[in-house]
């Protein structure tokens, strides 16, 4: 497979850039009164404006030919089929079947791997059913009312998104908590806000081997013994786990019984659909977590049926690749307009940046193009009010997707629409900017002198020719949010073909965890440490002479 600049539609694209560049997108929208029918696509409850990008029909046309070019096709197939596309683990990637609603078998070397996921699923019910009835005491006899799901990465950052993003739909008294950080500070102050005899312990690892789950885990038990249990089994009434790894779970001393299983598979950054997702169920109950899964079914029948032209997901992968690669972009920015999905931006960090921040080919060939961009993000408005300035008037491109709803959980006053007016002016601000005369114009209007008009002209000058997406939809539902999130999973892979990558492994998280292993030992003791380089070896004896 060709990397991307050795394919024929890399090329014609690069003359297609050096047309285009001169093009203002304001331009765009003045000579197609229909721009924003032909570039936006309505799926089920969402709208994906991309009119507002630096395109024409013949871009987006070398676009999907560069995605045949580089056997996006063939690729989604091999995905959906069961295929070991992650090579470099030598792992299938599933977890779509995970959210498959349509009773088919999902294969895996001709192993159909839907009844251990209805199984699962089953499990998940069961509990989450007892818990919600109280029927699931702990062990000094009282319902469960607090749930602390310590895991981190991909053990952490979806099921917290989504806990947070459908607070709407809790149930029963039920609060969910998140400890990732092995930073002791946070699981303290966790637990103190908590009555242990009514909490829930959720060790979430896909490995069973991570350094902070595991450190946070027997903290959590050592203080649940000294406070509360008065036996070793007492343990098995507030400690569940969820992994892959059932012989580590037994070790730690959980009851097998208490035990959520899932796959190799599925990888952490996209596990948010398996029993990763108790916390979730267990906060907005079993079948609004159904909800979510069958959002996310619709969007991978969307993205595996829907030819490229009218396929969301691949569309705004193509155009994160066409201002990554060709206009240089090295960020993009997530924008909600929409409190409730606060730690999305938090989510896709991990889904893009540990997918696709890579600088090798599949086959180990060394990549003389970028990947993955930069993602971060904020909800609007307090982005505009912290770092709006730069995607304005900075000296970067910096691609942003907009999310909002039409219709808010809360609508109190005239506050969603207030708040949609910002968002829609902000798409509109980026796009359009505010040439010289219009900006003179406003100075004069304003009956500013000539000499005060020079001083400040080119301050006010917004360039615009921004480009930005919009997705609109009606209410922040689990089916939703589902669709939504299916859609992300799918631009990262989507990305990851066209640059030949492969999405689904993330070796470069692991050379600080090893040094981690060997320095955490040198930290005890007196003698002065002189094995590392002279920055690391201060840094460590800095810390060892002051360490009260
Ligand atoms: O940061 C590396 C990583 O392996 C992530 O991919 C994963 O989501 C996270 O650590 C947590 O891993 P585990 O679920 O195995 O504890």
């Amino acid at each position: 497979m060709k990397t991307l600049i050795e394919t024929n539609s890399y090329r014609l694209l690069k003359e297609h850039y050096n047309e285009i560049s001169k093009v203002h997108i304001r331009d765009l929208f003045e000579s197609d009164p229909n721009r924003f029918d032909r570039f936006s696509i309505k799926f089920d409850d969402i709208l994906f404006d991309y009119s507002k990008n630096i395109i024409t029909n013949e871009t987006l046309e070398l676009l999907t030919h560069l995605a045949d070019e580089q056997k996006l096709g063939a690729m989604i197939e091999k995905m959906f089929s069961g295929e070991r596309i992650n090579n470099t683990e030598n792992r299938a990637v599933l977890h779509f079947a995970l959210r498959n609603r349509l009773q088919e078998p999902v294969r895996c070397d001709s192993w159909d791997v839907m009844p251990n996921i209805y199984q699962v699923l089953n499990q998940m019910r069961n509990f989450v059913n007892s818990v919600h009835s109280g029927a699931w005491k702990g062990c000094t006899g009282k319902a469960i009312t607090d749930i602390v799901n310590i895991g981190i990465g991909g053990s952490d950052l979806g099921p917290q998104m989504v806990c947070n993003a459908l607070k709407p739909y809790s149930i029963g008294n039920i609060k969910t908590h998140f400890v990732s950080n092995v930073d002791g500070t946070q699981i303290v102050e966790t637990l103190k806000k908590l009555d242990l005899e009514t909490t829930l312990f959720i060790i979430s690892s896909k490995s069973f081997t991570t350094q902070e789950t595991l450190t946070n885990a027997i903290t959590a038990k050592k203080i649940f013994l000294q406070k509360v249990a008065k036996h070793e089994k007492d343990i098995a009434k507030h400690f569940v786990a969820i992994s892959t790894n059932e012989k580590d779970i037994r070790e730690f001393g959980i009851d097998p019984k208490n035990m959520f299983v899932f796959w190799n598979w599925v990888g952490g950054r996209f596990s948010l659909w398996s029993s990763i997702g108790l916390s979730i169920a267990l906060q907005i109950g079993m079948e609004r977590f159904e909800e979510l899964l069958e959002g996310a079914n619709k969007m991978d029948i969307h993205f595996k049926n829907t030819r490229f032209d009218k396929n969301i997901p691949v569309i705004a992968a193509l155009l994160s690749v066409w201002y990554t690669n060709f206009f240089g972009a090295k960020s993009h920015c997530i924008i909600p307009y929409d409190q409730y999905l606060e730690k999305l931006p938090d989510y896709l960090q991990q889904l893009e940046m540990e997918s696709n921040g890579k600088c090798v080919s599949k086959c180990g060939k060394k990549l003389i193009y970028s990947t993955a961009p930069v993602i971060f993000g904020r909800v609007g408005t307090d982005a505009q009010h912290s770092f709006f300035q730069l995607i304005h008037q900075g000296t970067q491109l910096i691609p942003v997707d907009f999310l909002a709803p039409v219709n808010s959980h809360n609508p109190i006053n005239s506050q969603h629409e207030i708040l949609l007016s910002n968002c829609f002016a902000q798409t509109e601000a980026l796009m359009k900017g505010k040439t010289n005369e219009e900006a003179k114009n406003e100075l004069i209007q304003a009956g500013m002198k000539e000499e005060e008009i020079e001083l400040l002209l080119p301050h006010k000058v917004f360039a615009g020719n921004k480009p930005t997406n919009t997705i609109l939809y009606n209410k922040l539902t689990p089916s939703v949010l589902g669709s939504l999130l299916a859609m992300y999973e799918h631009i990262t892979f989507v990305k990851g073909v066209i640059w030949n990558i492969n999405s689904f492994d993330q070796w470069g998280v692991e050379l600080g965890k090893q040094l981690a292993k060997r320095i955490y030992p040198e930290l005890s003791g007196n003698n002065k440490i002189f094995t590392h380089d002279s920055s690391t070896n201060g840094l460590i004896n800095y810390f060892k002479e002051n360490m009260v």
